[in-house]
């Protein structure tokens, strides 16, 4: 796909997965929580800017967009209605059983009324029928596991939901949840310096679950100059953020890295990562370095 600009942007060049056995994506996706406000809260500074990363994104080959109702909260979801609907070839995955009282803070509730009352909220907000992949934003601690994967379950079975996928979990919850759903995904903080979920991620690729890092560029930390990408960044005449997430594009094929922007300039930067080929050693440097960051950094 050749831009306006005469560049060469495509979010195919980073190869596509298939969730759930019938949901087929391109693997660099985009993270629709920066198009809020500071802290996740209420409408972003600029929402113009929002619109058009939402816009471009189409342009450019991503047809995987993640969301979540307590990402403004309704903003985001709203946002992507407003410029997208009716999502042509594009899957839009959600999230809920989160609450939020105000800037930075959230909270999870995961009593089955309130879930339920997520899913049918948000199908109302995408106008949509069905959800093609919902995702249990936290596992609520105060709820038995049982009756939040129940009502889950309930919901698929109703059509409500196409697909299930959870959120910062263990492999064992993985399993508890398995006997209620297929969990076609994960979505867990990981990055080249925050490896905390290796387990997890090893453990989706054996059984070819999609592994949805979030915080890709460590909350843009991996993009700015400085960062451990540095070196080769500057050899490979590139940004950082993008060697970052070629070396994510490259450590699974069932990894789905989904960097978050509110800019139309940074989504562009992000998106040409997914041309962006490492040499083996390039990698094994990238790896090492990554690795001791992230020990240092108490085990993440
Ligand atoms: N499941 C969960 O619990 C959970 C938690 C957090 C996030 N998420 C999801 O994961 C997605 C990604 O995580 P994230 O947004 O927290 O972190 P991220 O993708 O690692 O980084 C996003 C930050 O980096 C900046 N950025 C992005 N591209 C850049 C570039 N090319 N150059 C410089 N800065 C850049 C963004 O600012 P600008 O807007 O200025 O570009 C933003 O502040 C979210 O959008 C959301 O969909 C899920």
């Amino acid at each position: 796909m050749t831009d306006p600009h005469g560049t060469d942007l495509d979010a195919g060049r980073s190869g596509q997965f298939t969730i759930g056995g019938d949901l087929t994506v391109t693997r660099l996706g985009f993270g629709a929580m920066r198009i809020t406000g500071p802290g996740i809260w209420g409408p972003p500074v600029n929402i113009e800017a929002a619109r058009q990363t939402l816009r471009r994104l189409v342009e450019l080959g991503v047809d995987f967009i993640d969301t979540a109702d307590s990402y403004g909260p309704y903003v985001s979801e709203d946002l992507i209605a407003e410029v997208l609907k009716p999502y042509k070839g594009l899957t839009i995955a959600t999230k809920g059983g989160l609450t939020r009282h105000g800037p930075n803070i959230w909270a999870p509730v995961g009593r089955p009324e309130y879930l339920r009352q997520c899913v049918l909220m948000s199908l109302r907000r995408l106008g949509l029928e069905r959800i093609d992949l919902w995702q249990l934003h936290r596992v609520d601690a105060k709820v038995p596991q049982d009756e939040q994967f129940g009502a889950i379950a309930e919901m698929q079975r109703e059509g409500l939901i196409r697909h299930v996928g959870l959120s910062e979990v263990s492999v064992e919850t993985m399993k508890a949840a398995g006997r209620f759903f297929p969990v076609v995904s994960v979505q867990n903080r990981f990055n080249l310096v925050d490896r905390k979920s290796e387990d997890v991620l090893d453990y989706c690729e054996q059984q070819g679950i999609g592994f949805i890092p979030w915080a890709p560029l460590d909350g843009g930390a991996l993009a700015r100059e400085g960062s451990a990408l540095t070196d080769i960044a500057r050899d490979r005449g590139v940004g950082p953020g993008q060697v970052a997430l070629a070396w994510m594009l490259r450590r699974s094929p069932v990894m789905l890295p989904i960097p978050g922007t509110g800019s139309p300039a940074h989504l562009e930067e992000n998106v040409a990562a997914a041309a962006l080929t490492l040499s083996d050693e390039e990698a094994a440097i990238l790896d090492r370095q990554g690795a001791q960051a992230s020990a240092k950094a108490g085990g993440r």
